[in-house]
């Protein structure tokens, strides 16, 4: 009696200290639902529903890359961003022209069908976006999975985002504030090898740079032409470009945005900065030159989904990824 009574107090008291240290208690790991879902497998539900979407639109790649970034440097990879709400990081404007949601919607409505309140919406994200990098030429590699949704967002905490224009080394600064190194955000940056950006975030570059009336000297000028083509002064649609100019691979995850940025045919000025800036070129000089950017690109991806992440008994399993679960306990959280 004795004895198990001990066990008991012991096993209580371990409890509460794994409970206390988050951390060890659930941390990441490869393959964190394996066996969870019956003869299921998780992650292969969620790569068929996005192979599905990807048949029908290709650009479903940027916008889940994206869609990661702005989730997992805003508060977390805690799926913050899939939130509705009249003040939600969804609407500060930031977001711009975030897209994806229903691709992850998809995917939750399937893993839900297979083992309901299991897969939480900030993995969906990451494996999501995994799955739709390697359809488009990216290397395949494997996420951690593990995270569990957050409760809260909220439109001010979109402005910790850098800003197109910012300099590199700010640029550093913000990945550092999110433990990623210089060389993380550079091989992040290469997201920008795919999707588009749209005149309004560059126009300046073409016209009137830094107020000098002149164009952005570091722009090469075949570019400069055919951008003032493609973004006219007092245009009435903002005309999306793309990021990677090279046309052979502006769809493909690849190194070309490298070799483009280094033709001083980067779009975005931050992404022109990084092939100019003492602090990155060298990086840049090697990427372009190197065979290996769609295994360092994943593992930089892998780095950023770790950030700031609720595991273990921390957070919750959404069941709408759009909306946080309501709690009789806590009303005023709905
Ligand atoms: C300093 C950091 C960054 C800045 C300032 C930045 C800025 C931007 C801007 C201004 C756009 C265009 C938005 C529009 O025209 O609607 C864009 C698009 C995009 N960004 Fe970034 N970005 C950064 C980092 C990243 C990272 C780390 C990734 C992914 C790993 C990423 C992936 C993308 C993708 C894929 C698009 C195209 C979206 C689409 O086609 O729908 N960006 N980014
Ligand atoms: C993103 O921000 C813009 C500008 O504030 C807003 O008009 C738009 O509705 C937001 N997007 C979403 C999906 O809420
Ligand atoms: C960065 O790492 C430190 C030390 O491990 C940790 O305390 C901090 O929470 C991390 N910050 C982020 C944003 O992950
Ligand atoms: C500008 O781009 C063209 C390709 O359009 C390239 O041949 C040329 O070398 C680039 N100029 C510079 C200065 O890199």
């Amino acid at each position: 009696m004795a004895i198990s009574k001990s066990v008991a107090i012991v096993a209580a008291i371990g409890f509460i200290f794994m409970n206390l240290s988050g951390q060890c208690y659930g941390a990441l790991q490869f393959g964190f639902y394996n066996g969870k879902c019956g003869t299921s497998d998780v992650e292969d539900i969620v790569r068929k529903t996005v192979i599905s979407k990807f048949l029908l639109d290709k650009t479903i790649t940027p916008a889940l890359l994206r869609l990661q970034f702005h989730d997992c440097f805003v508060n977390g990879c805690d799926a913050s961003i899939l939130l509705d709400g009249s003040n939600s990081e969804k609407t500060a404007p930031p977001n711009l022209s975030v897209r994806g949601y229903d691709v992850i919607d998809a995917a939750k409505t399937a893993v839900e069908r297979a083992c309901p309140r299991l897969v939480s919406c900030a993995d969906i994200i990451v494996m999501g976006t995994r799955d739709a990098v390697s359809l488009s030429g990216g290397g395949r590699y494997n996420v951690q999975t593990g995270r569990k949704d957050g409760r809260v967002s909220l439109a001010q905490n979109a402005f910790s985002l850098p800003s197109p224009s910012t300099s590199v080394s700010s640029a550093i600064q913000a990945f550092a504030r999110k433990n990623l190194t210089t060389t993380d955000m550079i091989y992040l940056l290469g997201g920008h090898t795919i999707g588009i950006t749209h005149c309004s975030f560059f126009q300046d570059r073409l016209y009137n740079f830094k107020n000098t009336g002149r164009p952005d000297p570091t722009m090469n000028v075949t570019m400069l032409a055919s951008l003032r083509r493609t973004c006219p002064q007092n245009a009435r649609v903002d005309a999306p470009v793309n990021l990677d100019q090279n046309p052979m691979s502006s769809a493909v995850v690849d190194k070309s945005f490298y070799n483009q940025i280094m033709l001083r045919r980067g779009v975005l000025e931050i992404d022109q900065k990084l092939a100019l800036d003492s602090l990155s070129k060298s990086t840049v000089a090697a990427i372009a030159g190197s065979s290996d950017f769609n295994t360092k690109f994943g593992q930089a991806m892998v780095k950023l989904g770790a950030t700031q992440v609720l595991t273990g008994t921390q957070g919750e399993i959404r069941r709408s990824c759009r909306s946080v679960n309501s709690q009789t306990l806590f009303p005023f959280f709905n």
